[in-house]
């Protein structure tokens, strides 16, 4: 190499290592100055059980570009146990423990018949407040759910997949294991009874809603949740309404494929085309999604369903779609119950006027859902359009 090209070399050399040191240093900068212009740090937190709630809301870039509208993600999945189920779970446990049947610093046990989120938040919360977690679920539920209420320690009953009226469907087995181990073992222990227990929707009542109320500024003009137990879209529908008015925030049910819900919300008859004889499969509601989408009607749905004011129905195809849209667009890598509420944002801020403020629940976090529907989503190919995505 003649001096004259090593000379080029070592400079071109010396501008590269500027140039990345330069970088970092302005990569540090930005971060402090985010630092120093946002909130004081949280102060010290006393157990984990009080680091639930007070969840961000992100904007959707993607979406809120895509559509003129500005989509918010309420990221419920930044609870302690990864879902909105942490508020739900310490509320059931708190109620249980005023009423007498918990007493905290002794022995107790909490029951809850669960597919998968409201366990795994029991199971967290049993373990910060000293109880045990006794959770009983279909055998299908999806393997890293189970494989974390074992880590977690609870005691997991694993039962066939079954209609409600069926005694040994999950809800009716946790119910029934409570029975016979408060009085066969003379144990404290109570039934979380998610889907009746008013300590659901009045939590979210009392915590999300007024979060996302002030998160917006009162400026939301949709919400879009989905529908387990009810709690979450009641209660935070229930409070935005009382702040805003009956008729300043359209309140939108998102409904996965299979569910009932969506029938019942637009048409008043809890009905879906999978219940006709002859043509339901082995499911209670034939989705590859989790968490949202039933076929009977709960306590926690039934006191609030008067602050639902419409339902659109999501296909499972759209939601693995979705999922792969927004985790590469966005970087948001939800659940599947997120990606049916980000297909319905979008319906509805097609219709609504540009520049409305939709608000969607982001209950859970993709890891949730690595086997069964991140396994298609990832197949989904990385360049895919909205409009792909909601045909
Ligand atoms: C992942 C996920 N999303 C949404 C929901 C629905 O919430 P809710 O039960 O409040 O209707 C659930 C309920 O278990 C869930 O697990």
């Amino acid at each position: 190499m003649s001096e004259r090209s090593l000379l080029h070399w070592q400079s071109a050399v010396a501008a590269i290592c500027l140039g990345t040191a330069a970088f970092s240093a302005f990569s540090l900068w930005s971060l402090r100055k985010q630092l120093r212009d946002g909130e004081v740090p949280p102060a010290p937190a006393m157990g984990v059980e009080m680091l639930i709630g007070n969840t961000p809301l992100v904007q959707v870039r993607s979406l809120s570009r895509a559509t003129g509208c500005t989509v918010y993600a309420k990221l419920e999945l930044a609870n302690p146990a990864g879902s909105a189920k942490d508020r739900v779970a310490l509320n059931i446990v708190r109620a249980a423990e005023q009423q007498g049947l918990l007493v905290p610093g002794e022995p107790g046990w909490v029951f809850e018949g669960t597919s998968g989120s409201t366990g795994i938040s029991i199971a967290m919360i049993c373990n910060a407040l000293g109880y045990r977690a006794h959770i009983s679920l279909p055998d299908d539920t999806s393997p890293e759910k189970l494989a974390l209420l074992e880590s977690l320690g609870a005691v997991v009953n694993k039962v066939k997949p079954a209609s409600i009226v069926d005694p040994d469907q999950y809800v009716n087995a946790a119910k029934k294991a409570c029975e016979r181990m408060v009085r066969d073992e003379g144990v404290r222990g109570v039934f979380a009874d998610q889907f009746e227990n008013d300590a659901n929707w009045r939590v979210h009542y009392a915590t999300t809603g007024p979060e996302i109320f002030q998160q917006t500024s009162g400026n939301i003009d949709c919400l879009v949740a989905g529908c387990g137990t009810g709690g979450t879209i009641t209660g935070v529908a229930r409070y935005l309404k009382e702040r805003k008015g009956l008729w300043e925030c359209h309140v939108v049910l998102a409904d996965p494929q299979g569910s009932g819900f969506y029938n019942r919300v637009n048409h008043g008859v809890m009905y879906d085309s999978v219940e006709q004889e002859g043509t339901r499969r082995r499911h209670q509601v034939d989705t590859i999604v989790e968490g949202v989408g039933l076929n009977r009607i709960t306590h926690n749905f039934r006191n609030g369903e008067q602050f639902v004011d419409e339902a659109v129905r999501v296909s499972d195809q759209q939601a693995v779609r979705m999922a792969k849209f927004l985790s590469v667009n966005d970087g948001l890598f939800v659940g599947s119950s997120t990606a049916v509420n980000a297909v319905a944002a979008v319906r509805m801020a097609r219709e609504l006027p540009k520049g409305a403020t939709i608000v969607i629940i982001a209950c859970d976090s993709g890891s949730r859902h690595l086997s069964k529907f991140w396994k298609e989503a990832k197949a989904v190919e990385r360049e895919i359009s909205l409009e792909e995505v909601m045909q």
